[in-house]
Order: structure tokens, then sequence, then C-alpha cells
């Protein structure tokens, strides 16, 4: 078994971290326009006095300017044409649309660019994929709102969506609700709006913002069922496979339950339709009070499940409660234990290609439903010669590895439809800010202060990956 003949290879990005142009065109802020830049950024804004304020005295914003994917879409493109993608992995800012969030009338200039990069991107033939909220939030839905804590947020991204959906439905047939929904359990900011003045800290908060955005991604699939058949409506999740530290039972208990919680919790709800069994207990080892759940709303989870589950993986990670393990390692959104049979990213994320195939088998052993991995890649320092030649082979062997396991879980019978490698196009990084986190195909000019030409130049890897689709994952050989 291999890759199908229409399997879905292609990039993701997000808005946020390519576009710029925050403040053309009649766009809003999000919240992603009021993240510092920098290795600090998510300490800044876990910290008690991070109000969302931008301090340019202070701080730089380098998503503001971002590799201006905004005027430079139909070149961006063009490239991806060139390696032969598939499809295109792209979120639409929310704030674009709804500058506010508030409003009752969509921007028309903000549409009118989402229109243009699909129609682009149907030229090429490939096939659209749209996240539609990618850490992005209108800044004032968390300002003044107090992000999805807050109940009226569900009809504010009903209408949204609904206006989007409507717009581009058509054309587009794959979206996913929420990019990585999971992962506000441990960093609530970016995708729940939530600091620590509004909650972030408080799990009884975090999980009262999930199910407002369960609603909500519900009535996002309702919406697009009463469009067309033809939609594939999906979540969107982090999956980082999780390995007990050892065989104590103690460790592979807390494991199981790490797995419940943070890979499993989101895609129960949003694809059985249901809150797990498990639900209780993990309310009990946070003293979380019984959610406010309205009437209707649970028949609407149930009614309006997701039909495949997108997810992000970089990498695996390891739990020990018993703490015989002596080294702590970051990743991504979460750290935990250094896996000493793995080696790790500049980052110190834990590369392991084996735990996709695991991850997969694990996914579609639960759910049974179509799985298209959304984001995986290798952060890595590039360094162009004095003619911008990037010899990346680094990120090669990170992918092709990857890709190895693919081609291995579908022979194990996971259903896989697509592959989008994160940043196909180097952009600014999330969890951090910076430009020199790259894990494009293409080099952008661009540095951590945002300096330099902003010319696109093509990696080594580009025609790696060009011969990768051209042989639909069959050859994935270096040829120097
Ligand atoms: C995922 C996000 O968590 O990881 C992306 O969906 C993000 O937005 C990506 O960019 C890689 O993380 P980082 O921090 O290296 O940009």
């Amino acid at each position: 078994m291999t890759f199908t003949d229409d399997f879905l290879w292609g990039g993701a990005t997000a808005a946020n971290q390519c576009e710029g142009a925050y403040n053309i065109d009649g766009k809003g802020l999000s919240i992603a326009d009021a993240l510092p830049g920098g290795k600090e950024r998510f300490a800044i804004a876990a910290s008690s006095e991070f109000d969302w304020t931008i301090d340019e005295s202070k701080y730089t914003y380098p998503n503001h300017k971002a590799i201006d994917h905004y005027q430079h879409m139909e070149e961006d493109i063009a490239l991806f044409a060139e390696m032969g993608f598939k499809c295109y992995r792209f979120s639409i800012a929310w704030s674009r649309i709804f500058p506010l969030g508030t409003e009752t009338e969509p921007n028309e200039k903000g549409l009118a660019f989402y229109e243009k990069m699909i129609n682009t991107c149907l030229k090429y033939n490939i096939e659209p994929v749209i996240t539609i909220s990618h850490y992005e939030m209108p800044l004032h839905l968390a300002k003044e709102y107090g992000g999805w804590a807050n109940r009226s947020l569900v009809d504010y991204y009903e209408r949204f969506a609904k206006v989007v959906l409507t717009r581009f439905g058509e054309k587009v047939k794959y979206w996913m609700t929420f990019n990585e929904i999971n992962g506000a359990l441990h960093f609530p900011v970016m995708s729940q709006g939530l600091i620590e003045k509004t909650g972030a800290t408080d799990k009884q908060v975090i999980f009262q913002a999930f199910h407002h955005q369960f609603v909500a991604s519900s009535k996002a699939v309702k919406i697009a069922k009463e469009l067309s058949p033809n939609i594939n409506m999906g979540c969107m999740i982090i999956y980082a496979t999780t390995y007990a530290w050892d065989c104590n039972p103690v460790n592979q208990q807390a494991c199981l339950e790490f797995n419940q919680e943070m890979n499993f919790f989101c895609t129960d709800v949003q694809v059985r339709g249901k809150y797990p069994s498990y639900t209780q207990r993990i309310f009990n080892k946070y003293g979380i009070q019984p959610l406010e759940i309205k009437d209707g709303d649970l028949q609407l989870l149930k009614e309006n499940p997701t039909t495949y589950i997108g997810f992000s993986y970089y990498m695996s990670s390891v739990v020990d409660v018993v703490n015989q393990s002596k080294n702590k390692t970051s990743g991504n959104m979460f750290g935990g234990v250094k896996n000493p049979f793995l080696e790790s990213s500049e980052w110190g994320w834990q590369i392991d290609p084996l735990g996709l195939r695991i991850a997969l088998n694990e996914l579609y052993n639960r759910y049974q439903v179509p799985l298209f991995i959304v984001e995986n890649g290798l952060g890595a320092v590039d360094k162009p010669d004095e003619n911008f030649v990037i010899g990346d082979d680094y990120r090669i062997d990170y992918l092709r590895s990857h890709i190895e396991e693919m081609e291995k879980a579908i022979s194990d019978g996971v259903d896989l439809i697509g592959y989008t490698p994160w940043g196909c196009i180097d952009l600014v990084s999330a969890s951090t800010g910076e430009m020199s986190k790259r894990y494009g195909f293409i080099y952008v000019d661009l540095d951590d202060e945002m300096k330099g030409t902003g010319k696109r130049y093509k990696k080594k890897s580009f025609d790696w990956y060009k011969q990768v689709i051209a042989s639909n994952g069959s050859d994935l050989d270096i040829n120097d």
C-alpha cells in the first residue's frame, strides 16, 4: 500500500505568520499583532502584566510585516505550483473580514483578497485547504470580551464562519474550524485569547472556553452541511505521541491520563460528538465545577461532528511522574522529559519519525475517520551562501524520514489523505516570533529584525519536494 493517486501533497501557512499588511485594506488588529517578537514571546504573554497593549517602544512586532504574503501571494503560489502542490493550507485572518469581530457586515476588501487567493490556487489545480481560525482572533474580542471564555464569541464566530463558508464553500472542499484547539490546555493565549488577567491559568475558564469553541465548531459544521455535501469539515489538533518513561505502572497510568487530556479530549468531543467518559476525572483533577452548558448544546455537538482530523506533528513527548529521568526539554506548546533515544531540533523539539506512524495508528484506531497531516517540519537556522544557495539537507532528512513512516502507516491500514509541511515558505515563528526559525522550501530574505530584501529563494529542499510530489512519494532520494 502506498499513497493514493489523489493524495494531497502541499504545504501550510497561517495568515498572521505570513501575510503582514496588518493594517491594510480595512484589517483590524488581531491577537497575533499584539504578540512581541523574540524568544521571550510566550513568557511575556504569560506574565501577569500582559494586557495585549502594543508597545513599539519596548518590543518588536514581526507579524505586522511578516513576509508580506499579502502582496506576494500570487508569486508565492506560483512557486508552490512549481513544486507541484496539490493543495495549499492557509487561514483566513478573522480581523480582515470582521476587523473588531463584532460588526454585522464583513469587510469586502478582506473577502476579495481570499477570493483572489482561492482563484489563484485553483488556476494551478491546487486545492485550497482553509483553517477558519488560526491563532488570530480580532484583538477586540480578546481585550474587551475576554476571548473564548465569553459565550458571545460563539455568535461572532458563527457569523464569520457563515460569511466565509457561504462565499467560498463552492470552491473550497477542505476546511478546519480551529487550529490546534487542544493546545489551549497548556497555552490558551493564542487559541482562546486568554491571558492571566482573564483566566489563562484557571482550568475552569479554559474548559469553559473549550465548550464555547466546540459549540462554535459544530455550528460551522452545520452551516457547511446546509450549504453543500461537498464540503469536508475537519477539526485540528496538536498531536504529540506520548510515551511513559518506563514500565512503572504509575508512569503508564500518567501517560494514559496525559493522552486523554492532551491528545484525545478535543477530538473525542469534536469527532465523536460528545464529552468523553473520563471528563469528570479531568474535572476532579483540576477542581472544575460543572460547565455552563446551554440547552441544545449537547445535541448540536452530537449532530454536527467533524468528519476528518487534521493534526500537526513535530515531536513526541515523554511522561515521568516518578521523576527518575533527569533532563527536561522544550517542545511545541509544552515540553517534557528528554527522551534519550531521540535527537532534538535546535529549539529542543524531539525528532521522532516513528512517533508519526504511531500517532497515525493511534488516531485512526480510535476514530476511523480520514486523517490529514496539516503540519510537520523542522524549524532550523538556514545559512545561505553569497548567492543565496541553501543546502538544507537536515530539513530533507527530517521530512523524508517522516514521509517514510507515513507510508508505513498507510500500509498499517490508516486512511491518510494528505500532507502539508508547515511553513512551506519561511514565515514568522508562532512560539518565538522569529524569522530565523525557518521551515520553508522557499527562503525569504528577512532577519529577526525584519530587515532584508524580502526576496524569495528556492532551497535545496524545493527541488527535492518537487520530486517527491512528482513521484507521488516513491522517490525520496536526494539527487545532488
Ligand atoms: C504549530 C502552529 O503549533 O506549530 C503554527 O499551528 C506554528 O502556527 C508551528 O508556527 C510551528 O511552531 P513555531 O513556534 O516553530 O512557529
